[in-house]
């Protein structure tokens, strides 16, 4: 009785550790998070209000803290949230004050994070990165699958620091300050994208679309796009949804612009085209 106890606790105890080794979050991840909520603080904000989950007792774990989500099998960080971190006003006017809490984001505070599948940035005015000596701004996360930048002033040039992110199936680039022909070549490179939201910015036709297979939604609503566009789009055969609502489709798509002979459109089960 009193050795099958023992083991019964011997069993215990191994399974125990086993199992916080497992679900804990990973020192060096851990330590990353700590970095990013110092950064923010270093802007002047209160981070331990914006972020109070996020403490640096050695008991704590950060698979457990608000924003974050882990593998449960690996301690990986996979998701993070930093919508609007500093909680600052996003109403639409306060937005459209470019003055106020303009944001530098130091990009290498995301880089430890590699098993990361979800970053989500949105609505934090965030101007451009900080730019590092050496490191260049160069967003290195190979699994990353969603990306959510709505929110921000970043510029076409962005994509620039994203072409290494190959696995993104989503990307959303919703009220942001691109400008000009729509950014074909930069975009090609995303080549598993499924989704692509680029409403709310200044775009108008490029020359060619790029050929972007498994795109299925895309809403360019909310820009400067033209009807000629829409014979572009039919480089897209999987498109399913497209939505060109408030654009300047001047005179109105007839049948035969949303036509395309049999081509891809045909297939693309809601078109939005509010004019
Ligand atoms: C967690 O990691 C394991 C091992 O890499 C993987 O098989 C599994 O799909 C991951 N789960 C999630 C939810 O990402
Ligand atoms: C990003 O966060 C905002 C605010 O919580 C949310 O509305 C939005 O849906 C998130 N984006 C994604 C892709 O989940
Ligand atoms: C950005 O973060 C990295 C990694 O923590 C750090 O080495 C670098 O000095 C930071 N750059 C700036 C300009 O703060």
């Amino acid at each position: 009785m009193g050795r099958q106890f023992l083991k019964f606790l011997v069993l215990s105890v191994i399974l125990l550790v086993r199992f916080q080794g497992q679900e804990g979050c990973l020192e060096e991840e851990k330590k990353a998070l700590l970095e990013l909520k110092a950064f923010v603080k270093s802007d002047g904000y209160d981070a331990d209000l914006l972020l109070p989950s996020w403490v640096g007792d050695t008991h704590s774990n950060c698979c457990n803290w608000d924003r974050v989500t882990c593998n449960s099998s690996t301690g990986h960080v996979i998701e993070l949230s930093l919508s609007n971190t500093r909680q600052i006003d996003t109403d639409i006017e306060s937005m459209f004050d470019y003055s106020e809490n303009e944001w530098y984001f130091n990009i290498s505070l995301l880089q430890p994070f590699k098993e990361l599948r979800s970053l989500n940035l949105s609505y934090n005015k965030i101007s451009d990165w900080i730019q590092n000596q050496g490191v260049g701004s160069l967003l290195r996360l190979e699994q990353l699958e969603v990306l959510d930048l709505s929110g921000n002033y970043f510029s076409n040039s962005v994509l620039q620091s994203l072409r290494t992110l190959t696995s993104l199936k989503n990307l959303i680039i919703h009220f942001n300050s691109f400008i000009g022909s729509f950014p074909s070549q930069e975009l090609s490179v995303f080549e598993n994208l499924e989704e692509l939201d680029l409403s709310f910015n200044g775009l108008s036709d490029p020359k060619s679309f790029p050929e972007l297979r498994k795109l299925k939604y895309l809403d360019l609503s909310i820009n400067v796009f033209s009807k000629h566009v829409m014979r572009l789009l039919a480089r897209l055969p999987s498109l399913k949804y497209l939505d060109l609502t408030d654009n300047s489709l001047r005179g109105g798509l007839t049948r035969q612009d949303n036509g395309f002979h049999g081509q891809s459109l045909e297939g693309a089960k809601s078109l939005h085209f509010g004019m």
